[in-house]
């Protein structure tokens, strides 16, 4: 089973069956245990890396830099806007090339709804080597990945009955992508989880994600469903994921989108909110967090927060995906 995904691109989580996905967690943990022992698993030597960035990272950069070093290989940093795809280099050219140069190509291309996910598909097409989504406009599932093994880790394998709360909150930084909140609708729904997906009525999601959303929750008979109430979706959650996006037809006009979201200062994920989910609930983030605005100190700070050990796991998951496909 390992080797029949050598090779394979990794771009939504929807591409990879529920088999592959779950050896993928399988290899993750593994990897997680070697790491924490101080085992070597240098499953990858000598191979190299393209991660190539048009937007900013903290911890998909560091994970993928940090985990290829682990697996023995090396990773080359690529800013699009240093490389000649600022002068308009093709996806078809810049596929062919750093394919032939090395064992695979990570992307994160996030912010312009309509582009990222087509130009890494593209990249894909003409690439003979695996190429891995670090975030696009339709899925991050590197950090959804990263997510279900948390969640696993807290509750164990079997999910169903478990409610996750999907949550629009407040941010003043940035309009950030709508991939995160996708990403999740889609996974978790497979994955056996009831999802509440909340959110102001300007920030709905894809309608393209939300049709396969409904579908997966369909096909694995769990509960799917669309609130505009933070408080609603919060009550008796296992899971709350209380984050900022932005409105898909305004990504090319930020600041409209933020003075829209400044009507709902409002959805913040504080105490009183927690108190409406189960008394074990977790609360989640992927990062970074505009912390008084999408969430309080004490939330983030708190017992119920796992941001850190799902943050941690995005280098476990990166690594697996990576020693899979490479
Ligand atoms: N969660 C996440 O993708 O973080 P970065 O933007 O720092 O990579």
């Amino acid at each position: 089973m390992y080797g029949s995904l050598k090779g394979k691109d990794y771009i939504s989580t929807q591409d990879w069956s529920k088999e592959e996905l779950e050896l993928a967690l399988e290899k993750a943990a593994e990897l997680k245990f070697m790491f924490k022992n101080g085992i070597p698993h240098r499953f990858l030597p000598d191979k190299t890396i393209f991660l190539l960035f048009f937007d900013k990272s903290t911890r998909t950069r560091n994970s993928f830099e940090a985990g290829i070093t682990q697996l023995g290989g090396h990773a080359h940093f690529i800013e699009a806007s240093t490389s000649q795809i600022a002068h308009g280099e093709s996806p078809k050219d810049t596929g062919i090339i750093l394919s032939s140069y090395g064992h695979g190509i990570a992307i994160r291309h996030d912010l312009v709804p309509g582009e990222g996910n087509a130009y890494m598909r593209e990249i894909a097409r003409w690439a003979d080597k695996p190429v891995i989504n670090m975030q696009c406009d339709v899925d991050h599932p590197c950090q959804t990945l990263a997510d279900l093994m948390t969640i696993r880790e807290r509750f164990g394998k079997n999910l169903r009955g478990l409610k996750i709360a999907v949550s629009w909150a407040y941010a003043p930084s940035y309009a950030k992508p709508l991939s995160v909140p996708q990403g999740l609708i889609m996974l978790m729904t497979r994955f056996g989880l009831d999802v509440t997906l909340a959110h102001p009525p300007e920030f709905k999601l894809m309608d393209s994600v939300m049709e396969i959303a409904r579908k997966n929750a369909q096909e694995a008979g769990v509960k799917f469903e669309v609130v505009d109430d933070m408080d609603a979706a919060f009550e008796n959650a296992d899971i709350v994921y209380p984050k900022s996006w932005g409105i898909e037809s305004l990504f090319h006009k930020p600041e409209e989108a933020l003075a829209v979201a400044k009507k709902y200062q409002d959805w913040i994920c504080d105490q009183r909110r927690m108190k409406l989910a189960r008394p074990e609930a977790i609360y989640m983030h992927c990062l970074p967090a505009d912390r008084g605005n999408e969430v309080t100190d004490e939330v983030i700070d708190g017992p119920q927060s796992v941001v850190y050990q799902e943050a941690e796991n995005r280098l476990h998951t990166c690594k697996a995906i990576m020693a899979l496909t490479m």
